[in-house]
């Protein structure tokens, strides 16, 4: 009840809080010779994953005003034991979601469940339906952050745990399938551990990932290094493959004892993997800062500030606690650690969400339009925000 009515009020004034400019495309992209930029893309919606019991996924425009949400008191349709019991399980988790099928659908990691559901608001009969689930409160699965569809309506899963045979796993997400309690893996990717993002290349024909080379917990007797590796997908076949050409490991590994504490067992692990819109370059985060990876150049090619600078100008850092000493007894200042999400849209604005120094989420997601920095849904714990679109250069599959 009170939690209804603040979300009222917030409704009513958030929107007044500030307007964000229209979307022009920005002055630093407006010069760039053959890029197109979309004047009206579909860059004012955006998906966030509002973590709660139960949480919500909430599609919303540039002023925090939500259009769509979905939750699981949203589920009218017959659930087999297995996927109702992860609808409604204790889990908070909002870990990821992503625009599908042309913006007819939404995949997300939410509750207990990864799950494939319809947005399709203008058709009543069949929004919100989920056409696709599995529950992931398992050994393999109850750590999965990420999801992402691939061609001939597969979906591939990050396992996201830390022994060798974790990696990725693909099922078949068609519509025409009946939902079952345990949904058959087409193919099981191992090898990479703690995956935490997942990014389909069309250009390419590729998946690629972002984890760790061994147990970002600590538990193997190595450091964990961070690793971008793609996947090349056979469309004949409908299966990937791994070929260690395409495995790229960052150049150096780091504690995280700075935020954490001394000796703290987790080694920095990558957290977001995204494509810079309209080019072949890969931005990822991990606890520590950003680093750029050129898949033409199949090479790290900036990092931090230099990625800030040619990627992000405008970001800042959230909140003025991030910075300590480090394994070494160094002081460091980590302004760009923990960014556990963020989103480019061709227009040259971009989002993203810094958790809570020594938390694992933020309370709001920043937006930045011409490198101004504005604070959007506000009070919502949030672990990411992504543009609710198709991303130019770097288009979902079409089945
Ligand atoms: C997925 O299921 C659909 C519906 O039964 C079927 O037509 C399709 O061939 C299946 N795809 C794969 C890769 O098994
Ligand atoms: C990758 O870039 C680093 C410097 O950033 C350079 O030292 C190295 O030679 C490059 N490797 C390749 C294969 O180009
Ligand atoms: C987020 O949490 C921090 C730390 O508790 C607090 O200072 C800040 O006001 C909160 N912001 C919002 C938007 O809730």
């Amino acid at each position: 009840m009170l939690g209804s009515l603040f979300g009222w009020v917030s409704l009513l004034f958030e929107p007044l809080a500030f307007q964000v400019p229209l979307i022009e495309p920005q002055p630093r992209l407006k010069s760039e010779s053959g890029i197109a930029i979309p004047v009206q893309g579909p860059w004012q919606d955006i998906i966030t994953g509002h973590y709660a019991v139960p949480p919500v996924l909430k599609i919303h425009d540039r002023n925090s005003v939500v259009k769509w949400s979905w939750q699981r008191e949203d589920v009218t349709q017959p659930l087999p034991p297995l996927i109702r019991s992860g609808l409604y399980s204790g889990y908070n988790d909002a870990t990821d979601m992503k625009w599908m099928r042309g913006g007819r659908s939404v995949a997300a990691v939410y509750s207990a469940l990864i799950v494939v559901i319809n947005h399709t608001p203008d058709q009543p009969s069949t929004d919100k339906k989920i056409t696709f689930a599995i529950n992931r409160d398992n050994e393999v699965l109850h750590n999965a952050h990420t999801i992402e569809p691939l061609p001939g309506d597969r979906l591939a899963v990050g396992t996201t745990g830390q022994r060798p045979w974790d990696g990725i796993l693909v099922y078949n997400m068609s519509e025409a399938l009946p939902l079952v309690d345990e949904s058959p893996v087409l193919q099981k990717i191992e090898g990479l551990r703690a995956i935490h993002a997942l990014i389909w290349d069309e250009q390419g024909q590729m998946l690629w990932a972002t984890g760790t080379d061994a147990a970002a917990d600590g538990s193997d007797p190595v450091p964990a290094y961070g690793v971008i590796q793609g996947y090349p997908f056979d469309a004949e076949t409908g299966l990937l493959s791994i070929d260690e050409a395409y495995r790229f490991r960052f150049p150096e590994y780091y504690d995280i004892d700075c935020e954490w504490g001394h000796g703290y067992s987790w080694w920095a692990g990558p957290h977001d993997l995204v494509p810079v819109p309209n080019e072949r370059v890969l931005l990822v985060s991990n606890d520590i800062g950003l680093h750029a990876f050129d898949i033409n150049e199949m090479n790290f090619t900036a990092e931090y500030d230099e990625v800030v600078e040619k990627y992000m100008p405008g970001f800042e850092v959230t909140t003025n606690d991030r910075h300590g000493i480090n394994r070494q007894g160094e002081y460091v200042d980590l302004p760009q650690s923990d960014l556990k999400g963020f989103s480019l849209a061709p227009d040259g604005s971009f989002l993203y969400t810094q958790s809570l120094w020594r938390l694992f989420r933020g309370n709001y997601t920043s937006l930045v339009v011409d490198g101004v920095r504005h604070q959007i849904m506000k009070g919502n714990e949030i672990y990411r925000s992504r543009w609710f679109g198709d991303i130019d250069g770097w288009p979902k599959p079409k089945t």
